[in-house]
């Protein structure tokens, strides 16, 4: 059984790559195999139907979607834009939805998701754009567990652990049961 974790931001700085590479770390600490996927590595033009129709899906999300493929559970780490999904992580997960091919990575796999923001809510607003995304749009099996870092600038330690203990703790909460989830989603 094997994590991927990615976040919906590609800024170098990014407060939800560091909660994303956490629970990579985390995994590996409980002897899961997991990986942390940069979203910078996979840049797509924005979706427009005559570019699909004109150059097919663009090979880095036919890439995308290979890597997604060799792994039973994912967790996406989303910022909050405006209250809703950032647009990289919507362009992503649209491209994704372009491929057609079998079987359907949406479908085939578990997903966990968290965010993390400066703000107050620590993007709550935008997880139930993406648990809507996911699960109504797409049929993904979208475990309840999930984690909204509030004041996320001041919640990291240096080693990349987060400061409040009962956050670490809800968050390794988070990941065991993404790996419980996939364990069955693939027995
Ligand atoms: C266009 C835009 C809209 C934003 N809207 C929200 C918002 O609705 N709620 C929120 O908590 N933060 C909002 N923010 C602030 C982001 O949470 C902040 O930039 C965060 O650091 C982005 O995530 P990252 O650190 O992973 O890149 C917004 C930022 C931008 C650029």
């Amino acid at each position: 059984m094997r994590l991927l974790f990615f976040a919906g931001s590609a800024r170098e700085g990014s407060h939800n790559k560091k909660l994303a590479r956490l629970g990579q770390h985390i995994a590996e600490a409980n002897g899961i195999e997991a990986v942390f996927a940069d979203l910078a590595d996979y840049h797509m033009p924005i979706y427009h139907g005559d570019l699909e129709d004109d150059e097919g899906v663009p090979e880095r999300a036919r890439a995308f979607k290979a890597l997604l493929e060799e792994y039973d559970g994912v967790m996406i780490v989303t910022p909050e834009y405006n209250a809703a999904v950032p647009p990289l992580l919507k362009n992503t997960i649209d491209w994704l939805s372009r491929v057609k091919d079998e079987p359907d990575v949406f479908r085939a796999r578990v997903f966990a998701i968290s965010g993390a923001s400066p703000g107050y809510y620590g993007a709550m607003r935008s997880l139930l754009v993406l648990r809507q995304i996911l699960a109504v749009g797409l049929g993904a099996t979208v475990i309840p567990q999930q984690m909204a870092l509030p004041r996320a600038s001041q919640a990291f330690e240096d080693d990349g652990s987060l400061k409040d203990e009962s956050q670490q703790k809800t968050f390794a909460g988070v990941v065991e049961a993404l790996a419980v989830a996939a364990r069955k989603f693939t027995a």
